[in-house]
């Protein structure tokens, strides 16, 4: 199974109007990568950005939806307000989302269908404390999130899957090669239980959490490891250039 490379950078409340500047160069430097390259700009860029990369080799996605389509919810935004500001991906179920918001797997399953009612790709994001690993619970937290986070239906295209272990982002910390590699796996054997060999063996797994253009070819390198969703390193063109090549 060849899964196609995905390199996938979250923005998170990082860039005013000014950032064109580093799409732009990342557009250039990303002209006929071997990977998907995807850029989640906070929402006031997402229109802006999606114009700007037409037709080139990034993608533009979202940070977040609300489940519904519409209605009084000040603040909040559908999954197809994204999809007609030009985006094609959401991520969802981020663990900053879990934690400030106090998201949970069910709403995070419901985001996910709003993403697919819309014609988005979800990235659903999983990922353990600091306190489950060292309890030994990585495993049964992350199996919980993902079976809770993840509505029937899923396909190669309409989901992508993030591991992000917590206390990995924006620490400068990554998880050992071995231990991505064990959940990476772990999360593939899931992934084909539920949903069959078929569609479980392609959808891709992405690694999140610290991801440098240091790190990123080992990491990438690594079994079932099919990119990466980087935060701090995607706001430089230079650096995500670095991992998009690094993915390839
Ligand atoms: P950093 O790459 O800054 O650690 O962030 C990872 C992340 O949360 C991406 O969604």
């Amino acid at each position: 199974m060849t899964r196609r490379k995905l390199a996938a950078g979250n923005w998170k409340m990082n860039g005013l109007a000014t950032a064109g500047v580093e799409l732009e160069a990342l557009i250039e430097a990303t002209r006929g990568a071997a990977a998907e390259v995807l850029i989640c700009p906070p929402a006031t860029l997402i229109a802006a950005f999606a114009a700007k990369a037409r037709g080139s080799a990034v993608a533009i996605g979202g940070q977040d939806c609300h489940a519904a389509p519409g209605g009084a919810h000040t603040g909040d935004l559908a999954a197809e307000m994204l999809a007609d500001a030009g985006a094609s991906h959401v991520i969802v179920g981020h663990s900053e989302r879990r934690a400030d918001h106090g998201e949970r797997d069910a709403q995070v399953r419901a985001k996910a269908g709003a993403a697919w009612r819309a014609g988005l790709t979800a990235i659903v994001c999983v990922g353990e404390t600091e306190a489950e690993r060292d309890a030994g619970r990585a495993q049964e937290i992350v199996g919980g999130q993902l079976a809770g986070s993840i509505p029937d239906g899923a396909t190669a295209v309409n989901l992508v899957v993030a591991y992000e272990p917590v206390w990995a982002i924006g620490t400068g910390r990554t998880a050992s090669l071995d231990d991505i590699a064990e959940m990476h796996d772990f999360l593939r054997a899931r992934l084909v239980a539920r949903f069959g060999p078929a569609t479980g063996e392609a959808v891709r797994l992405l690694y999140g959490g610290s991801v440098k253009p240091g790190n990123a070819g080992e990491i990438f390198a690594v079994s079932n490891v099919d990119g990466g969703l980087v935060g701090g390193a995607s706001l430089k063109a230079d650096d995500f250039a670095a991992i998009v090549k690094a993915a390839g």
